[in-house]
């Protein structure tokens, strides 16, 4: 009796159908008053008293399972069947989510349209370069360490095809092809060889601004930096410069504002110093004009240069640099409103 109960239950197992018939000649087989299963419940009086609890119940747990497996069967049937029938193969998709604009083109965009305000237009350069266009024209020494194998990824083991490290790239193909005035701004993606962490990447952004005309001071670059910083985090927004140094400038300053957070007041984001720095500028070293071209006794200019994904925090204050890269639509979707 055991045996045969064994038997059933592995028959029962292993069952499968293919059309709706075979479902009710299954519960029949098994489970109607003259199926398999109700057979051995009759059975079950000749068996001896001594094993009648065990035989019990696994006969009870042979009905059990019998029952489940056609139900389970019942439902793939039905589901598999209502797919086929429900699913319209010349419906389009949706609803179809629109998708947002990344933070970084955001404020991409942003930074171009104020400078765009300022008589500035869009150019662009290629991000694989050569040694001339990244770093010799651009006034770095032979032994810079920007240069280095530790900053920059080169081609093929040449040593002049490399990854571009900054968007200053882009003013040296300019300045090799137009006659001042000149007035650029440059926003791309440019790599270095740094270890990824929260605030580090391989790969970032950068916009760079180039003006270069007869003529060009200092004061130009300051209230060209005024204007950005005010339209960008707002009008109350101070603006301080300290001395720094670029080979491709001379002088050169870094740019502190006003810390946005907290007004100025100090906070742990701006190390409760009350700025945070935002970008590079200078007047352009009259070797890079020679060196492309530009005659540096009639022209002068500025140029300055900023990290995209630092604006957007100082905007954002996204925490880790490396939701910018990810595609984790929860970050993204968060941008929405800012479309
Ligand atoms: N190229 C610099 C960098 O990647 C940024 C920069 C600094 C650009 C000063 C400039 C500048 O045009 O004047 O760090």
């Amino acid at each position: 009796m055991i045996e045969k109960i064994n038997q059933l239950k592995t028959e029962i197992e292993e069952l499968k159908v293919s059309k709706s018939e075979d479902l009710e000649a299954l519960r029949i087989k098994y489970l109607s008053k003259k199926g398999e299963v109700s057979r051995l419940f009759n059975d079950f009086r000749n068996v001896a008293a001594d094993q009648k609890k065990e035989v019990g119940k696994l006969l009870n747990e042979l009905k059990e399972k019998a029952t489940a497996r056609i139900n389970e069967l019942k439902n793939e049937f039905e589901n598999k069947n209502q797919d086929v029938v429900n699913i319209d193969l010349t419906r389009t998709s949706y609803p179809i989510k629109l998708g947002t604009r990344h933070p970084i083109s955001l404020v991409k965009n942003e930074i171009c349209e104020i400078f765009a305000r300022l008589g500035f237009s869009i150019a662009e350069g290629p991000e694989i370069e050569d040694d001339w266009h990244v770093f010799s024209a651009l006034n770095f020494a032979e032994d810079h360490p920007a240069r280095d194998m530790q900053d920059t990824f080169f081609i093929q083991r040449n040593p002049d095809i490399l990854l571009r490290t900054h968007t200053s790239s882009v003013q040296t193909r300019v300045m090799e092809h137009a006659q001042p005035p000149i007035r650029i701004i440059c926003p791309g993606r440019v790599y270095r060889n740094e270890a990824i962490s929260y605030r580090a990447h391989c790969f970032f952004h950068q916009v760079e601004a180039l003006y270069i005309d007869k003529n060009v001071s200092f004061a130009d670059l300051k209230q060209a930096l005024l204007y950005f910083a005010k339209e960008m985090f707002g009008n109350d927004t101070k603006i301080r410069l300290r001395p720094s140094y670029f080979p491709f400038t001379e002088p050169s300053a870094e740019m502190d504002i006003s810390c946005n957070l907290c007004g100025g007041k100090g906070c742990a984001f701006c190390k409760h110093t009350g700025w945070v720095e935002i970008l590079g500028c200078g007047m352009v070293d009259p070797n890079v004009l020679e060196a492309c071209g530009i005659d540096s006794k009639i022209y002068s200019g500025y140029a300055l240069g900023m990290g995209i994904e630092r604006v957007t925090n100082l905007k954002y204050q996204v925490k880790d640099l490396r939701m910018f890269s990810e595609n984790d639509v929860r970050f993204l979707e968060e941008f929405e409103s800012a479309r």
